[in-house]
């Protein structure tokens, strides 16, 4: 069978739900019922649901089996020391605090570190990251490289973090720096990898100036199969191998089990300084629970460590980026923008390069994806202005693009579905010149894009 070359999903199907199909007058009515915003619709009204890969994802057999062996207990539960386990095994850190997904790890991690005034260097932050930051009252710099920020332009590790640049930064900010952060893939830059290179210049740069080296490492799998398959001499070296060598070059990280963990929920802060994590418990165990269970229970402890393992299979991995890609493909051959290259997790619409008519103050992201809801009954979710926009201060400016991402859950979806959604969209990219602008009526002070009510502006022509 290694012979053939068509790319197969690497399971078979156990266990089905039906997928609810409505006609276009009841998703008119279900999107002006949601303010226009696709957050606020009822998931059961989406046929096909892109809105994201977190916590989205198919759980296996082994994973429901190991739901069963949960330990509930309180206080060292046996769940925990099996999660601790796989986790060490993998990252190499000594401290593992598990939390009930990214974000908690994130909140924990910054309001130990973080202080007031104070500046985080990412390569892109993520919407909860950056906010987690800003709450602290320090700053989220994007330090992405240049062709990370023009959508059209190839490179094979476009989430790679601008070394200059941070050199320039730790320089200048000195001790306002409390540590270096990378994202892997980096989710805001259309999951795009980061290389094993980038990744040893980003901790020589920190072992210069002295600075802990932190992943946000959502992704961590996706990413080691892109270096796999994309950087000189890792060809031969398995995803387990690679990641362990990405994680060996940091400090610590947090951990969204909601992606690579393959889980519906959990995630967890691992790192190496002790005194960091004596603090960082302490506050977990005032907002998130015991330092053995983090607000998880027992059994999402085992349904994450059993994840851990399974995600860097590499019929997997191989499975997961073509499907991925596939979807791609069909988009580019017909013409319709999108960022270059395929993401891991991933297709990212150039809603403003497709919507030329409707300006970023106007939301042309929120314009196409409400288009292939109206239309196609898919949900895919704006990663521009709306999400990006709104300055500290509560004036707004146009965020670096304006993006449409269609996020794959995890072993979800067929081929058939992807078909459907590549038909769909190339039919929406087709009626561009109908489609309108938005304007915010009703939003909250922060993460403004969850609850936003958005008004349609009349057509300009
Ligand atoms: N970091 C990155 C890069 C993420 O993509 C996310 C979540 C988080 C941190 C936070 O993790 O959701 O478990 O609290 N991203 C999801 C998404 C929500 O749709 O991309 P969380």
């Amino acid at each position: 069978m290694e012979h053939f070359k068509t790319i197969i999903e690497p399971f078979r199907i156990k266990s089905v739900e039906a997928v609810k199909f409505t006609h276009r007058a009841e998703r008119e009515e279900a999107l002006r019922e949601a303010g226009n915003n696709v957050f606020l619709l009822r998931g059961e009204d989406v046929l096909i649901d892109l809105l994201t890969d977190s916590g989205t994802g198919a759980m296996s057999a082994a994973q429901w089996g190991a739901l069963m062996q949960g330990d509930e207990s309180y206080a060292g539960s046996r769940s925990y020391f099996r999660f601790r386990d796989v986790v060490q095994e993998l990252t190499g850190f000594s401290h593992v605090i598990p939390t009930h997904q990214g974000r908690a790890a994130e909140r924990i991690l910054f309001h130990t570190v973080l202080e007031a005034g104070q500046v985080v260097p990412n390569n892109n932050h993520f919407d909860t990251t950056r906010a987690n930051v800003e709450t602290e009252g320090a700053e989220a710099r994007d330090l992405v490289i240049p062709e990370g920020r023009v959508p059209s332009q190839e490179h094979p590790f476009k989430g790679n973090i601008d070394l200059g640049a941070l050199e320039k930064v730790l320089e200048s900010e000195g001790d306002r720096v409390p540590l270096v952060m990378v994202t892997v893939t980096n989710n805001t830059g259309g999951g795009q990898p980061v290389s094993l290179e980038n990744l040893k210049g980003v901790r020589a740069l920190c072992d210069r100036f002295e600075k802990p080296f932190f992943l946000d490492a959502c992704r961590f799998a996706e990413n080691a199969y892109f270096i796999k398959k994309r950087e000189e001499g890792q060809g031969d070296r398995s995803p387990r191998e690679i990641a362990r060598e990405m994680f060996s070059l940091a400090d610590g990280c947090t951990m969204s089990a909601k992606k690579d963990g393959l889980a519906n929920i959990g995630g967890f802060l691992a790192l190496n300084d002790d005194s960091w994590a004596e603090r960082c418990r302490n506050l977990l165990i005032l907002t998130e629970g015991f330092p053995t269970y983090g607000g998880l229970a027992g059994y999402d402890l085992e349904a994450v460590a059993r994840g851990l393992e399974e995600v860097l299979e590499e019929p997997y991995l191989r499975y997961r980026i073509r499907s991925t890609e596939y979807l791609h493909e069909r988009l580019v051959d017909a013409g319709v923008p999108v960022l270059r290259p395929a993401g891991g997790h991933a297709v990212y619409l150039d809603a403003r390069a497709l919507l030329r008519h409707i300006p970023p103050l106007e939301y042309p992201g929120v314009a196409l994806v409400n288009a292939l809801y109206r239309e196609a009954g898919i949900r895919g979710v704006e990663i521009g202005t709306v999400m990006f926009g709104l300055q500290p201060d509560g004036t707004e400016k146009p965020a670096a693009m304006d993006l449409v991402r269609l996020a794959i859950p995890r072993r979800v979806y067929t081929q058939s579905h992807i078909d459907y959604v590549a038909e769909a969209t190339i039919a929406v990219a087709g009626m561009k010149e109908q489609l309108r602008g938005y304007r915010i009526t009703k939003a909250p002070a922060v993460l403004r894009h969850f609850t936003a009510v958005f008004e349609p502006l009349p057509s300009h022509g």
